[in-house]
């Protein structure tokens, strides 16, 4: 494990954007693990500024997002696959046919989400996965719970993911309850893995991460078991490390 702890936002954005820059640049046809969510904005920026001055090229990526919710189609405002196109993709040189997301709306779950991983593993695997972490220690939406599933499932959202992100919804009704994402392994499995955090909120969700018990309460826990894994926090975040 490694942790880097940098004063703020700003700094904690800049430093995540030249860890997937450098990989990009060191490896043209790299596959990215994307996180969407308040966090990586600030680094999407960067890394769209980065493409400007020319030290970032994206044409030759692929990417797998973490997750989706469920019942949302890619136009909804508040589904990954806006996030992503406002904040990325429509600001790089990636080809549409390199970006993949979970779906929102599906039929037969299990085929769609077999169908998911067996995309990830004929791209080579992750190069490097960016993730993000709740208050709860979740990761994509991997929630805390007695059994963590290793491949793409659907997922039924915690009561505290709900309230968490009905900031981004106008009514807590609004926020669906499932979600689509990526399990455990397929996030294990990258050959790097990049978790940002910042803010008072994640102090104790980091502190579980870094120095708990790996425990499926607690699904980040399990990181501390990953060869090349990389923390980036901002001082509140790392407050209580
Ligand atoms: P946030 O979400 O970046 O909006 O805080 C992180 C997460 O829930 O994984």
């Amino acid at each position: 494990m490694r942790i880097h702890q940098v004063n703020d936002y700003r700094e904690m954005s800049q430093k995540a954007a030249s860890i997937v820059s450098s990989q990009v640049i060191l490896k043209k046809t790299s596959v990215l693990g994307l996180a969407t969510g308040s966090t990586p904005e600030g680094m999407y920026h960067r890394l769209i500024e980065m493409y400007h001055e020319g030290i970032a090229d994206f044409s030759q990526i692929t990417t797998f997002n973490l997750d989706e919710y469920l019942g949302l189609s890619p136009q909804h405002p508040q589904s990954y696959h806006y996030y992503m196109n406002q904040h990325f993709f429509e600001h790089i040189d990636i080809p549409a046919t390199n970006i993949n997301i979970p779906p929102g709306k599906i039929e037969n779950s299990e085929n769609v989400c077999r169908e998911y991983d067996k995309r990830i593993a004929a791209s080579g695997g992750i190069d490097l996965q960016v993730l993000g972490i709740g208050v709860n220690g979740h990761i994509g939406f991997n929630e805390p719970d007695q059994y963590l599933n290793v491949g793409t499932h659907v997922v039924d959202l915690t009561e505290e993911t709900i309230e968490t992100n009905s900031r981004f919804f106008t009514s807590r009704e609004e926020v669906p309850r499932q979600a689509i994402t990526k399990g455990m392994g397929s996030i294990m499995q990258a050959r790097r893995v990049l978790l940002l955090a910042s803010g008072k909120s994640k102090a104790q969700a980091i502190r579980d991460t870094v120095n708990g018990k790996v425990t499926t309460r607690v699904p980040a826990s399990f990181l501390q078991l990953h060869p090349q894994f990389i923390l980036v926090l901002d001082k509140e975040a790392a407050s209580l490390l």
